[in-house]
């Protein structure tokens, strides 16, 4: 079938560079936004008289149809339809005749691509936002119920300081709410009105895109037409995001693997998260950690990808462009499936107290503790430090722990130091104490929580309202 654009051609296209060049089989999950987009366009060349009412009304009726019938599966897609714009474009047209062939006056595909593709991610993005907010509130929950529970904090996976779980929830928490408040902005910057741009230098025809704009509820239309055909880079900052926000994914999906190994056992990851092996009958494998894990290399190549094929490209459009639709919506799914099932693994597991209390004692968590005791009777903490390394030294030698240590050992030590001198070093009376701004004690990750709180509910009062869909 001769293609929309055939006029100026004497050959069809060979059959192999039609699959190659087409993008119909990606690109039809945004019929719906095609679509849209369409409706404001024929809507706003109505008001400016470069088509009639009449053949508005008909044009979106038609529209209207084809959207019903791909909704239904009654319309097929196959390569001939080439993209998404030319396979609806081509239906309207076969639907109501000579009249949907005034469609496609003052816009072109490089802009309606853009249109399209800023319509499907907006939506995308606010759903991800709404994700990252249940995300969020589970860890809440989770961080209030373990607000006093003491763990052991590492630093070069080594013993370092004993802190509550509460707290390393709420350092998530953080994590993720910095991708949401980068996704927000991510999402304003690039929410303005491609259609209308035209292949790259606008029209002569007497257009509003400001009307567009506010019919599609776009901030504004793009300011210059060239910027808008020729780049993709919010397809890049939105990647870029994503990546961000997966490696955290994947970070603690790390620690859920090592937690739930069988030399921490700190947790047990719920069955229905968990795999078996086809071998090995005993096995329950953390596979879901795993995967949670591994996901952010493709994010992460889709990133990689998409600067690579901006690189080095000329203005305006180029052919290249088109190979931004598969990578941003394989970072979406993976997104969103990887939000989705981490905070229903992170509501469902429960912490072995057992397992971690046992491992208190192990790895002197209290050492920078009772240096700030030192520091506290006057000795500087650069003194204060070495006294506790050497003090360290001493247990290592002796096989013990600082509890153990005797004035003599101590007074052997720095004449200064007595057991009494040490003050409160059991780990809960050491984790109660760091009450700075930001720190673990029990109380102060309660203060966290409850800002947390206070900036998620603000926040979700914004997000309806700051993006119309
Ligand atoms: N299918 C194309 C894309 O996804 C639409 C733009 C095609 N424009 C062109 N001049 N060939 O980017």
């Amino acid at each position: 079938m001769a293609s929309l654009w055939s006029g100026r051609f004497e050959k069809d296209m060979d059959d192999i560079v039609k699959e190659f060049n087409a993008s119909i089989h990606f690109d039809k999950r945004m019929y719906n936004e095609d679509i849209d987009g369409s409706i404001a366009h024929v809507t706003m060349l109505a008001k400016q008289k470069i088509v009639s009412e009449e053949d508005k009304e008909k044009i979106i009726s038609g529209l209207e149809e084809i959207r019903r019938d791909i909704a239904e599966g009654k319309i097929v897609f196959t390569t001939e339809d080439e993209d998404i714009h030319m396979g609806v474009e081509k239906r309207l047209i076969e639907r109501i005749g000579d009249v949907g062939k005034k469609l496609h006056t003052a816009r072109s595909r490089n802009d309606q691509c853009q249109t399209d593709t800023r319509l499907y991610l907006r939506r995308e993005m606010r759903e991800i936002l709404g994700m990252l907010c249940e995300f969020e509130k589970v860890i809440l929950r989770k961080a209030e119920k373990y607000a006093d529970t003491i763990t052991v904090g590492f630093t070069h996976l080594q013993h370092a300081q004993p802190v509550t779980l509460g707290f390393m929830f709420m350092a998530y928490f953080q994590m993720f709410k910095r991708d949401m408040e980068r996704l927000q902005d991510a999402l304003e910057r690039m929410n303005v009105n491609p259609l209308g741009a035209c292949a790259m230098a606008g029209t002569t025809l007497p257009t509003d895109r400001h009307y567009t704009s506010e019919l599609l509820g776009f901030k504004a239309p793009c300011e210059n037409a060239m910027d808008v055909v020729g780049d993709r880079d919010y397809t890049i900052e939105f990647l870029s995001v994503a990546s961000m926000s997966m490696m955290h994914i994947s970070r603690w999906a790390e620690e859920f693997t090592w937690w739930n190994s069988t030399e921490f056992s700190y947790i047990a990851i719920d069955d229905s998260y968990c795999t078996g092996s086809s071998i090995m009958p005993q096995k329950k494998n953390p596979d879901i950690a795993e995967l949670l894990r591994g996901k952010v290399g493709r994010v992460y190549g889709h990133l990689m990808q998409m600067l690579t094929v901006m690189k080095g490209t000329p203005l305006s459009f180029n052919k290249d462009f088109q190979e931004d639709k598969e990578s941003l919506f394989d970072a979406i799914d993976t997104w969103k499936a990887s939000i989705k099932i981490f905070a229903k693994m992170l509501d469902k597991t429960e912490f072995r107290m057992d397992m971690i209390e046992a491992q208190l004692d192990k790895g002197f968590l209290n050492a920078t503790d009772i240096a700030e005791h030192f520091v506290m009777q006057g000795i500087p903490f650069r003194e204060a430090h070495s006294i506790v390394g050497r003090m360290v030294k001493l247990c290592e030698k002796k096989n013990c722990g600082f509890e153990q240590l005797t004035d003599e050992d101590l007074q052997s030590i720095d004449a200064r130091i007595t057991v009494q001198s040490l003050g409160d070093i059991s780990i809960k009376g050491c984790v109660e104490a760091r009450k700075s701004y930001g720190g673990t004690a029990p109380c102060e990750v309660m203060r966290q929580i409850e800002a947390g709180i206070n900036w998620l509910s603000d926040y979700e009062k914004t997000i309806s309202e700051s993006i119309k869909v």
